[in-house]
């Protein structure tokens, strides 16, 4: 079956078959958790773009739904955000009830006119929760007369200025709208110059809102393709204040969500109260299209709850996996204050079986590494790297990497925290690695493709060390379970 394909995610949402990248309209709406996202159904490679769906009532568990999205004579459908129109202001709603609209980028590709490429959003609404959408006779509701790289809508309800923001990416900057009724928009301002880090375009951008101790605060998401600290694409995020028609950084300084090549695209979900809940792509445009997988390619990140942390006098951004994951897991194993002899082998004897959840508590170590590894002697490494100073990953001798030259590699990530090294959870898939550090301030996601699944896992530690403990804990398919 499908679920049992090599490499398959155990705890991820991925299409049972053909391509997929960015994550979509995420919209929560009476119970639903809404997932769209960018999908050719016509094979394992990026392709025209449609709108795939697939629903959740957990945020763990997904079911994929037919297409709801289709390329259509003004192009084919990429990124876009999804709201519920609580008070009709768009008037698509019916017998009183607001509708979902989807706010997305018609692409014009240059295989459609020989040359030149052109964007412009486009609105498609739904009255029957998701199941049937209606692209809008009046699209599309916003363009320029020069508009390459205009794209990824992200709107949210402005509640002081009764209006709609919309966050739109536009070549290595942000530029926001505002409407009263998703059909009509005005310019409000530009974001970005000198700002962040602009090695490659912007894409994907989404406007946030927090509460932190009592005062809002507005985190700017930006991801950028190429550019990203580890290779390829990544995740930048700016810290302000937005007054419903310019943003404002509070420092020029880029900053990073996830210091692992594997997570982009990332958005949040509307209309989740006071809950921002982000799913990322979890592939790189590097080798997205070669990764090694057969009837698929390329998943989502586990969702994350984003919060604000304080990191000495630095406020930044945190991302965990969501709570909701717990129904996932087993007995846990776990293991106390392991010392020296420099190898330990965990457990001993018996296999790890992936996916599987591991917690540290490394509290006191200057350094440590784990090795997950299989019978032909593939390895993933990361630890804590005493000399750097750094978390790390190496997935050099991980398994397949040549298909691509950008694969194989060691990654490293910062520690904000000041007292690092401490806590570390691990989500350890089929073919990919999520560690979260610190609170979430040190996040790094990886993929990997060893030929067999790893089975085995041992933990390193420097002579004298002591690590207080680790947790094991199986987790269950999200397939079958
Ligand atoms: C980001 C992206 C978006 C675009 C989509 C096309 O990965 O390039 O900017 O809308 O993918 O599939």
């Amino acid at each position: 079956p499908w679920h049992q394909e090599p490499y398959r995610p155990q705890i991820h949402f991925s299409p049972k078959k053909h391509w997929v990248n960015d994550p979509n309209g995420m919209v929560y709406h009476n119970g639903v958790y809404h997932l769209f996202y960018q999908h050719y159904p016509g094979g394992t490679t990026w392709g025209p773009m449609h709108w795939g769906h697939a629903t959740s009532k957990d945020l763990v568990h997904w079911e994929e739904q037919s297409i709801k999205l289709y390329p259509d004579t003004l192009g084919f459908i990429f990124s876009g955000s999804a709201v519920y129109d609580r008070n009709n202001t768009s008037g698509f709603g019916r017998d009183g009830k607001g509708p979902l609209v989807a706010i997305f980028t018609h692409h014009v590709d240059p295989s459609q006119t020989g040359g030149k490429n052109f964007q412009y959003q486009s609105l498609a609404y739904s009255n029957d929760e998701g199941k049937t959408w209606t692209k809008y006779a009046g699209n599309p509701v916003l363009r320029k007369p020069e508009s390459t790289d205009f794209r990824d809508p992200k709107v949210l309800w402005y509640e002081p200025g009764k209006k709609w923001i919309m966050t739109l990416a536009v070549k290595d900057q942000i530029e926001f709208y505002s409407s009263p009724d998703l059909k009509n928009w005005k310019y409000e301002s530009e974001f970005g110059k000198n700002l962040g880090a602009h090695g490659g375009v912007w894409e994907c951008p989404d406007l946030v809102a927090f509460d932190y101790n009592g005062k809002k605060i507005w985190v700017l998401i930006v991801n950028l393709n190429p550019g990203a600290p580890n290779g390829g694409s990544g995740t930048q995020y700016f810290l302000g204040d937005f007054d419903g028609s310019r943003f404002v950084a509070s420092h020029t300084d880029p900053r990073w969500m996830d210091f692992g090549p594997d997570n982009y695209a990332g958005i949040t979900w509307s209309n989740t109260g006071d809950r921002r809940i982000l799913i990322g792509w979890m592939s790189n445009w590097n080798y997205a299209n070669e990764v090694p997988t057969k009837n698929w390619r390329n998943a989502m990140t586990v969702p994350r709850e984003l919060s604000l942390q304080a990191a000495g006098d630095k406020l930044l951004l945190a991302s965990r996996p969501v709570p909701e994951l717990k129904r996932l897991e087993g007995k846990p194993r776990l293991y106390r204050n392991i010392g020296a002899p420099e190898t330990e082998l965990l457990p001993s004897p018996a296999p790890i079986q992936l996916p599987a959840l591991i917690e540290l508590d490394a509290t006191g170590l200057s350094a440590w590494n784990l090795v997950f590894s299989n019978e032909v002697g593939e390895e993933l490494e990361l630890g804590f790297d005493k000399a750097s100073g750094q978390y790390y990953i190496d997935r050099s001798r991980s398994g397949a990497s040549s298909f691509h030259k950008e694969f194989a590699g060691r990654h490293s990530a910062p520690v904000f925290s000041a007292t690092p090294g401490r806590k570390v959870t691990l989500l350890v898939d089929q073919s990919s690695i999520e560690l979260f550090a610190d609170k979430g301030l040190t996040v790094m996601t990886e993929l990997f493709f060893p030929s067999s699944p790893y089975s085995r896992f041992r933990l390193n530690l420097p002579a004298g060390g002591n690590m207080k403990s680790v947790r094991v804990v199986s987790l269950r398919s999200i397939h079958t379970h």
